[in-house]
């Protein structure tokens, strides 16, 4: 999408539809009533008969006669008390359901002062409220006349130079992290038969390459060597060999310790042989999601060149049944020396993880944060709307909890109490890789817990929050992109 900027008079803009945002309270609406009356005389009736009056979630699409512009859609915004930059990402994307109906491919749209938000984090919210509701995965159709609808150009205007130009960058940060929420999408929706672990690394190289990261992949005999005893276990059923990927991106100083992301990279989950039901198995398709987020946050976090330093880690591999594939009660050996009992192979995630943050360590990073569709049990706990954190770090959980309410990607704490680890105990080796039916996702932390050691270190499950069952406002069904938001804007705010 390009941008524009301008301050010349609405009526006066080369565009055919503008979009404007009100707020409900009644000095306010007025103010805005007038502003836009004085620009398009025409349109008055739709405020003399009170069929809009700015309430929240109500919108409104005038003709207008004279001149260019033919369309105003006008979007409630509700009291100016409970506003919030989610109200504006709902109300862009509510617009923008218009302008993809209509095929309006060029708006502009009125930048306004919204609260006391800068006009930098109200361009950027307009912008990600538009990309993110118009999402569509649409690769596989055939029919052309059905593509997915895309913005060519969006002109903000306002009268106000100063307020315009301080728009720019966070407009700009919009796209970027648009772009990177709707590459996790991709990558989650994309079918296994096209993302499996050497495409996964082909395209995380590819946007090394695009945005400006550096990206190694480990094939299977370099992760032999490096002893990822859990990533071959889960791998040995597969024809198809894994990989462990290696993200690097350099905005820090030279020398300041990495924020490392960890990935589950589960491109397909049948549960080996303890087999999941068949219903519903196709979602296992992105049981990939945690190290699309993590590869959409580098793509973002690049493009936007935040001043950080920071690392994505993806080991990837499928989960198949087969004469080769590992059996309840096999044993495996971690190069850190730690014993695990595989006692369901469905619980594989954990296993890879375990390597990544073994690897992780290596780094000596300020913090490690990994994201996995890791249980049902927390999706079942919690639903598609909250993700579940658990970790050792106060600190980093509190960053996390900040940038959730920030962004309002929920997230809700989960406890690593002591008393869970009993769960965890085998008769044959140091632990097993499950814990039974109650406190499922905690036991699950628990497991990684072992592994992360003293790192600084949390874990999100996003199960429930990876794949929607059914699209809301600003996402689709399927694979949601969750996390992208939340990790960029954790990261633009790391130093403050
Ligand atoms: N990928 C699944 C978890 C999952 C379930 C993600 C539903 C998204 C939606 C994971 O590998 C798994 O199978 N976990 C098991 C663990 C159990 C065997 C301890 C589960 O949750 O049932
Ligand atoms: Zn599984
Ligand atoms: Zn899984």
């Amino acid at each position: 999408m390009r941008l524009s900027f301008s301050s010349v008079a609405a009526a006066r803009l080369r565009v055919d539809t503008i979009i404007y945002f009100m707020f409900e309270d009644s000095d306010l609406f007025e103010a805005q009533r007038q502003q836009i009356t004085e620009q398009f005389p025409g349109i008055d009736h739709v405020f003399t008969t009170g069929d809009f009056t700015g309430k929240k979630n109500t919108s409104l699409q005038a003709y207008n006669n004279d001149g260019n512009i033919r369309r105003i859609i006008l979007r409630g915004l509700g009291e100016s008390d409970n506003f919030s930059l989610h109200s504006i990402r709902m109300a862009s994307a509510t617009a923008s359901k218009y302008l993809s109906n209509f095929k309006i491919t060029s708006p502009a749209v009125h930048l306004g002062h919204l609260g006391d938000f800068s006009a930098a984090k109200i361009a950027q919210s307009i912008i990600e409220g538009m990309e993110l509701s118009l999402y569509k995965f649409d690769t596989y159709f055939s029919d052309k006349d059905d593509k997915r609808f895309v913005l060519d150009k969006l002109t903000f205007f306002c009268d106000d130079k100063k307020w315009l130009s301080s728009a720019k960058e966070g407009a700009q940060i919009g796209i970027d992290v648009a772009g990177g929420v709707n590459e996790a999408r991709d990558l989650g929706n994309a079918p296994a038969n096209e993302i499996y672990p050497e495409t996964l690394a082909k395209r995380a190289m590819q946007l090394g390459k695009e945005f400006g990261f550096k990206v190694t992949v480990l094939d299977k005999r370099k992760i032999t060597n490096a002893k990822m005893a859990g990533l071959l276990a889960v791998n040995q059923g597969s024809v198809k060999p894994p990989t462990f990927i290696i993200m690097e991106y350099k905005g820090g100083k030279a020398g300041e310790k990495p924020v490392v992301l960890v990935g589950k990279g589960v491109t397909f989950d049948t549960g080996g042989i303890s087999l999941k039901p068949g219903a519903g198995m196709s979602d296992m398709k992105t049981d990939m999601h945690g190290s699309a987020t993590v590869i959409g946050t580098m793509r973002a976090v690049a493009a936007a060149k935040l001043p950080i330093n920071l690392v994505g880690l993806v080991p990837a591999t499928d989960n198949m049944p087969s004469g080769s594939a590992i059996l309840p009660g096999d044993v495996i050996t971690y190069s850190n020396g730690i014993s695990v009992e595989i006692d369901n192979t469905d619980a594989e995630g954990r296993l890879i993880l375990a390597d990544a943050l073994i690897y992780a360590a290596k780094y000596k990073p300020q913090a490690v944060i990994d994201l996995a569709t890791l249980t049902g049990a927390c999706m079942i706990a919690l639903g598609h709307y909250t993700s579940g954190m658990m970790g050792t770090s106060r600190e980093l959980l509190g960053r996390i909890g900040e940038a959730a309410k920030r962004t309002r990607e929920h997230v809700c704490e989960l406890p690593l109490h002591e008393e869970y680890e009993e769960q965890l105990k085998s008769n044959v080796a140091d632990i097993v890789n499950v814990g039974g039916r109650p406190a499922g996702a905690i036991t699950a932390g628990l497991f990684l817990k072992r592994f992360a050691g003293d790192l600084p270190w949390v874990h999100m499950d996003i199960a429930g929050t990876g794949i929607l069952p059914k699209a809301t406002a600003l996402t689709p069904r399927g694979a949601s992109g969750v996390g992208v938001r939340l990790l960029f804007d954790m990261l633009a705010n790391w130093q403050s």
